[in-house]
């Protein structure tokens, strides 16, 4: 372990059944409680919600995306402005995401290399070479808490085997030239991906590489593709058991209840997921039974809020009907509901937390999966 490091991680609590567990991780900008569901945001702003409402909302990180800051306002302005949280005004813990996922999977005009990941710029059409160590150069400007290092992403439901072997030993070539390339190691964990997709060998060698590298957490990556949960869950699990108990695990784009319930069991502790914040777009409403897509007429005269037991001040003040009747003209229907969204992802987070110091964490999957397939499938 190096003399001074950028993170702490601390099991207080762990379930006698599953793996699930209650930790507190201590980062450079804020103290975070895990499991813990990170909010994204893109440009360096939460779409839809102020740095503000994100903490009263008890949000401790947020994701920002070193692709899209890389090009706007880019490196020079973030290094003059002294980093991304004094840039946006967010005083509480931050994680970049690497690059190379967003290009591969909005562009799909990606072109991977050893050297690194080929692109066209969307914004002004030039040729990018994204490379580990330009990742790393340009998420140390942006100074989060925690970077990832840049994997080879392919994607999950790909079946090509040579293919996924080979990114699976590039990502850990990847990581070492990550390492390498880290500046700022005392201020900022690097995080190696698991990668592997949906093969076991492949995934456990992977983890098993990024087990002896000197980091202080892990993520597992190439599982938020479409692939069925028979697929994806037991890749989780075989992850979680390979990676230090002792050390926090991320588990990368997944933040659909359901999921975020499941992986907890697993051992997961970290989650980031654009879809609360993307659905509160489309007009829906996280609920225990799934969503409410408030644009339905049945909302038209309904005058219940979205949720009677949500705390939130969207459920507090308005109703379905007020909600139904702006969701398609206002964009501060956007921001209502986004409000409501992550208060709903960080309210489920933080009843697990309980559960899990309580004991009672086995009851709660079980109820909250009878709740949630109501017909037993
Ligand atoms: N976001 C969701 N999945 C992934 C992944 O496999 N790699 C990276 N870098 N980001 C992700
Ligand atoms: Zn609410």
């Amino acid at each position: 372990m190096a003399s001074k490091s950028a993170l702490s991680f601390h099991v207080k609590a762990e379930c006698k059944v599953s793996k699930a567990r209650v930790g507190l991780m201590k980062l450079p900008h804020y103290e975070v409680k895990t499991p813990v569901f990170m909010p994204v945001g893109t440009q360096g702003t939460m779409k839809g919600l102020l740095p503000d409402q994100l903490e009263s909302l008890d949000c401790e990180i947020i994701l920002g995306n070193t692709y899209h800051l890389g090009n706007r306002p880019g490196t020079d302005v973030l290094t003059k402005a002294g980093g991304l949280h004094k840039f946006m005004g967010w005083n509480r813990a931050l994680l970049t995401d690497s690059g190379g996922f967003q290009m591969v999977s909005l562009l799909k005009l990606a072109e991977i290399t050893e050297e690194g990941v080929k692109f066209r710029s969307p914004y002004d059409n030039s040729e990018i070479m994204l490379t580990p160590e330009k990742s790393i150069e340009i998420q140390n400007c942006i100074g989060a808490d925690i970077i990832m290092q840049l994997d080879d992403v392919v994607q999950t439901t790909f079946q090509d085997y040579d293919r996924i072997k080979e990114a699976t030993e590039r990502t850990s070539r990847w990581l070492d030239r990550c390492l390498k390339a880290h500046k700022r190691p005392t201020e900022q964990n690097i995080f190696p991906i698991v990668q592997g997709l949906l093969n076991k060998e492949l995934r456990t060698q992977s983890a098993k590489d990024h087990m002896s590298k000197d980091v202080n957490g892990f993520a597992i990556g190439g599982l938020s593709g479409g692939e069925s949960k028979d697929d994806f869950w037991p890749m989780v699990s075989l992850s979680t058991g390979i990676l230090d108990k002792n050390k926090p695990r991320y588990l990368m784009g997944v933040g659909v209840a359901i999921d975020l319930v499941i992986c907890v069991a697993l051992g997961v502790d970290m989650f980031d997921c654009v879809f609360p914040t993307r659905t509160a777009r489309f007009g829906c409403a996280l609920v225990s039974k799934g969503q409410l897509n408030l644009k339905q007429k049945q909302y038209e005269a309904d005058l219940n809020p979205i949720d009677k037991d949500c705390e939130c001040s969207t459920c507090k003040n308005y109703t379905r009907a007020y909600l139904h009747g702006i969701v398609t003209v206002e964009t501060v229907a956007c921001h209502l509901l986004s409000v409501h969204n992550i208060a709903y992802q960080m309210g489920l987070m933080k009843s697990m937390r309980s559960h899990i110091e309580n004991g009672t964490f086995p009851e709660f999957v079980k109820n909250f999966v009878s709740e949630y397939y109501p017909d037993g499938n």
